[in-house]
């Protein structure tokens, strides 16, 4: 399909749906990802609508329907299972504006709100995930660290204490000292609440990656992982602030976020996965990858030399051991 054609349909779109085309295009255009061997909820997903539930003008809100598609499947796989699920309780320790409230209401199950802002729209206020114990047990954990949601004082960025609500508060999470104090309080989160959760229960914790100062940092990649790593899905991000900008530099602007779906199997064995940064010398380190001609191409470059070398002839095969 050419611009111009893609131009045409736009034209068409808009003049049948006047300004909802957008959403409508939208919409038709993830369909095919979102729903796909017969299933309503694929690793893609795309709610460009929102839908109502929580508050859309709540900075870092989420779609109640990425909420209830979590929860929809996680009791059908109990159902499928033959698991009892009068009793199942969904929690979410971040609520914000309470939108897990709206799609737990929704397909009529019992839901626990907690939130460090000490009047949120709903549920428990004043609650510390640092500090404070989770009386509660769920099946499912859902809670939202927003992309933006992170670190001062870099523009874009939200800020919920002092903010959103009430005063500057510490353990805010969005008010972390640097991505590595952020990571190690996300952790402790992921912990702690993986400990609230009942056997056979789920966690899904859904995080965005960010850019700062040109660097780019994952979320996704660096958090810890407890239980049985079930699912990992896309998410779309549509209506973002940052949307509205524009930006010289080259770069490539992240428009997803990433739903991780973990699952508890047993009440005391915790598998986990724990990510750690390293960093080591070419020049210092025995590397099978490593051939003659890389280290001496590198060592020029280091030296901030031009070296012109050919690079089809190799003095050693890859993967043969070297001692530098
Ligand atoms: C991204 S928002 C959640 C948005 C929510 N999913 C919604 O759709 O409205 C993150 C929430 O985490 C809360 N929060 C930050 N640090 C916290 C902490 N230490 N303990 C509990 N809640 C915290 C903030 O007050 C904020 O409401």
């Amino acid at each position: 399909m050419n611009e111009e054609m893609i131009r045409r349909a736009a034209a068409i779109l808009e003049r049948e749906f006047g300004q909802d085309w957008q959403g409508i295009a939208q919409e038709l255009g993830t369909e095919n990802l979102r729903k796909r061997v017969g299933k309503e909820l694929t690793s893609f997903m795309a709610f460009p609508e929102r839908g109502s539930g929580g508050d859309s003008q709540w900075r870092g809100n989420c779609s109640p329907e990425v909420v209830s598609s979590i929860l929809r499947y996680v009791l059908d796989a109990k159902r499928y299972y033959g698991k009892a699920t009068s009793q199942f309780t969904l929690l979410d320790p971040m609520s914000g504006s309470g939108t897990s409230k709206a799609a737990a209401d929704r397909s009529g199950v019992r839901s626990i709100l907690y939130d460090l802002n000490p009047a949120p729209a709903h549920g428990k206020g004043g609650w510390n995930a640092l500090k404070d114990d989770v009386e509660d047990s769920a099946d499912l954990v859902f809670f939202h660290e927003s992309a933006c949601a992170l670190i001062s004082p870099y523009h874009n960025i939200i800020q919920y204490s002092g903010n959103m609500w009430g005063k500057p508060h510490p353990d805010d999470l969005s008010r972390c000292e640097d991505y590595n104090d952020f990571l190690e309080k996300l952790n402790l989160c992921i912990r702690k609440l993986y400990m609230a959760l009942r056997k056979d229960g789920r966690m899904a914790v859904l995080v965005g990656d960010i850019r700062m100062q040109g660097r780019f940092y994952s979320i996704q990649n660096d958090m810890m992982r407890m239980g049985d790593f079930e699912s990992f899905l896309v998410k779309g991000q549509f209506n973002c602030v940052s949307d509205r900008r524009r930006y010289q530099k080259p770069f490539i602007p992240i428009v997803t976020e990433y739903l991780l779906l973990l699952h508890k199997k047993d009440a005391l064995l915790v598998p986990f996965h724990f990510a750690k940064d390293s960093t080591f010398s070419v020049a210092d380190t025995d590397l099978t990858a490593l051939t003659w001609h890389h280290l001496i191409r590198m060592t020029l470059e280091s030296a901030s030399a031009q070296p012109s070398m050919n690079t089809k002839t190799s003095t050693q095969p890859a993967g043969t051991a070297y001692t530098a």
